[in-house]
C-alpha cells in the first residue's frame, strides 16, 4: 500500500508544486518507488516542471472518463513517475475530480504518491484529500499564506488527517 499525501497550501505561489516535484525526486533517489499525481486540475503545471513534452494522456482524460489512469503515467528522467493534469480549459471542463479517489485505487503498487493540491479551500482542494493518508501544508512566512494556512489546517484536521 502507497503512503499517499497531499500537498496543499491556503495561498497559491508558495512553493507546493516546486516541493513536491524535488520531493519526488529525492523519494526516488533514495529506492523509493514515487509518483506525483498533479491534482491541480485548473491550473497544474507539473508537466512544465518536468519538461514533459508529449503527454496525450493526463489527468484530465482519466477524470472525464476517456482514459484508465495507468495510462497516465509518464516516467519522467528523473526516475519518479508523474501523472500530468493537462492544461486545457475543455479538458478541465470535462473533469469530475469525484472520479479521483477511485481512480487512484486503481493504480499499481508504489511507495509513496504525492498528490499536488489545488489551492485554497475550496471542493477542488478537498476531494484529491480523499485518497491522502495525511497533507504536508506548504507556507510562506507572510500574514497571507499564514492566515489562510491556518483555516485550511483546521478544515483538513476536520477531515481526519493529519499536517
Ligand atoms: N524555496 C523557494 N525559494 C524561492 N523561490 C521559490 C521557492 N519555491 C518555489 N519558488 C518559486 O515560487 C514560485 C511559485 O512556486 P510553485 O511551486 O509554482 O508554487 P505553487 O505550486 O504553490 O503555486 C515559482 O516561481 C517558484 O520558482
Ligand atoms: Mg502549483
Amino acid at each position: 500500500m502507497a503512503e499517499i499525501y497531499g500537498i496543499v497550501s491556503g495561498k497559491g505561489g508558495v512553493g507546493k508544486t516546486t516541493i513536491v516535484a524535488n520531493l519526488g525526486i529525492a523519494l526516488s533517489r533514495l529506492g523509493k518507488s514515487t509518483l506525483i499525481v498533479d491534482a491541480d486540475i485548473a491550473m497544474g503545471n507539473l508537466e512544465l516542471f518536468f519538461r514533459l513534452k508529449e503527454t496525450p494522456v493526463t489527468l484530465q482524460e482519466v477524470l472525464s472518463g476517456k482514459a484508465e489512469i495507468r495510462e497516465a503515467i509518464h516516467k519522467s528522467s528523473y526516475g519518479v513517475h508523474v501523472i500530468p493534469c493537462g492544461s486545457s480549459l475543455q479538458g478541465f471542463l470535462r473533469s469530475d475530480l469525484e472520479r479521483l479517489n477511485h481512480s487512484i485505487s486503481r493504480l499499481p503498487t508504489y511507495d509513496f504518491i504525492l498528490i499536488d493540491n489545488p489551492t485554497g479551500l475550496t471542493k477542488y482542494s478537498l476531494l484529491p484529500l480523499k485518497a491522502a493518508k495525511d497533507t504536508l501544508l506548504v507556507v510562506t512566512p507572510d500574514i497571507a499564506s499564514l492566515s489562510t494556512a491556518l483555516k485550511l489546517k483546521i478544515a483538513v484536521e476536520n477531515a481526519g488527517l493529519k499536517n
